[in-house]
């Protein structure tokens, strides 16, 4: 045993639930569940000095991860990314203090392996053999690799323009792909559907309690390769916002630890595209939950989120944390895309980049001061298109 997981709590009604049963949403309010640590234990069985001796992947911070037993760990080295100062990119945006970290080395080119690495491996542990998910295209294919590497099935969702690439690895690592007509939301009705036939345990977004566990060890790490001092803005490009609720998550659980200083949080920066922006429209509006985005497009695939379940959860972060949620065009993605690429020789997907020109902005607006410390996160390589 190496986790110190005690339960699950609904994150809108509070209520409990048993984090040792194969299960999705609250049966109550049908929200996001979230796992708790017994965070007393975990202290007094790791700090961080002890850490660097671990390999560098995610698996490093196992005591607060949910799998009890290793035996069911089913990894091909994800996490443990760089994290890379870019002072050339730094100097044109006038931010010396600018660094990336670099999801697209994880091993589907894509930080989705994060989340998928520890859901699946957790989902095998409580006994599911068959799993589903819908996807704007990354998840699919990390879903697909990860259930291979577990011996499980993977079933995938996902629109019918979604990147050719997505479609690909999927099908090359035994996934079952249905490509549907439609947004990642009606590949996610279908994919309830064939849940709540039995068929497979449905692994969507928040729908199940552990990808953003997963997800939320982008923050440890942060944490770790900043010596435990986190940066003053944190830039995430925002679909359904796993990443920024989890690394939101761990902040919570590392001040609890008192591996990071109190009330030192850096602001969190949710970015997404002009032509699917349902939480910049609720940001701009003051309000706790989004609204629904109709005929949203964009050539971010994984930005093509019409409506996130866990809204409530990443405006209520960017609130909290005094940060802020902008909208870039898919041409200001494209220039930043290159603008990265010729600067520094990182071919990030488009939905990093877009964090490249969000940047540009709140330093002309004044939002971002040159002295701040600021990272980019680089969700995928540009390669997955
Ligand atoms: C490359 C990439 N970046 C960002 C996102 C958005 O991630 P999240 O769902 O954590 O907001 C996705 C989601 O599909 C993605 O594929
Ligand atoms: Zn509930």
């Amino acid at each position: 045993m190496t986790s110190f997981l005690t339960d699950l709590i609904c994150a809108r009604c509070g209520a409990h639930h048993d984090a040792d049963v194969l299960q999705g949403v609250c049966g109550d309010c049908e929200s996001p569940l979230l796992a708790r640590y017994d965070i007393e234990a975990a202290r007094q069985a790791v700090t961080p000095a002890a850490l660097p001796a671990r390999p560098f992947t995610l698996w490093r911070y196992e005591e607060l991860l949910p799998l009890r037993d290793r035996r069911f760990r089913a990894t091909l080295g994800e996490g443990g990314t760089p994290l890379l100062s870019l002072p050339r990119l730094g100097e044109q945006l006038r931010l010396p203090g600018l660094s990336a970290k670099l999801e697209g080395v994880n091993p589907t080119g894509c930080f989705k392996d994060r989340g998928m690495a520890v859901a699946v491996s957790r989902a095998k542990e409580l006994g599911a053999t068959e799993l589903v998910v819908p996807t704007a295209g990354n998840a699919g294919g990390a879903l697909s690799a990860y259930a291979a590497r577990a011996g499980l099935t993977a079933r995938v969702f996902m629109p019918a323009d979604a990147p050719v690439s997505n479609i690909a690895e999927a099908r090359a690592t035994g996934g079952e792909v249905r490509l549907v007509d439609g947004l990642i939301d009606e590949a996610g009705r279908q994919a309830r559907q064939v849940a709540e036939a039995g068929y497979a345990f449905n692994m969507a977004t928040l729908r199940e309690p552990y990808r953003i566990e997963g997800k939320k060890t982008m923050g440890y790490e942060l944490a770790e390769q900043h010596d435990w001092q986190l940066p003053d803005v944190v830039v995430y490009p925002t679909g359904g916002g796993t990443g920024l609720i989890g690394m939101w998550k761990a902040f919570d659980e590392m001040e609890a630890l008192g591996w990071i200083e109190p009330n030192r949080r850096p602001r969190m920066v949710s970015v997404q595209a002009s032509g699917c922006a349902p939480l910049v429209a609720a940001f701009r509006a003051g309000h706790e939950d989004s609204i629904p985005w109709t005929d949203a497009r964009t050539d971010a695939a994984g930005l093509r989120v019409p409506h996130a379940l866990g809204d409530f959860m990443i405006l209520k972060a960017v609130y909290d944390s005094r940060g802020i949620a902008v909208a870039v065009s898919d041409r200001e993605m494209r220039d930043a895309q290159v603008q990265l690429g010729h600067g520094e020789g990182i071919y990030a997907g488009l939905e990093g980049a877009a964090t490249v020109a969000a940047v540009s902005k709140l330093r002309d607006s004044g939002w971002l001061a040159g002295s701040e410390t600021v990272v980019l996160f680089l969700t995928s390589s540009g390669l997955k298109v």
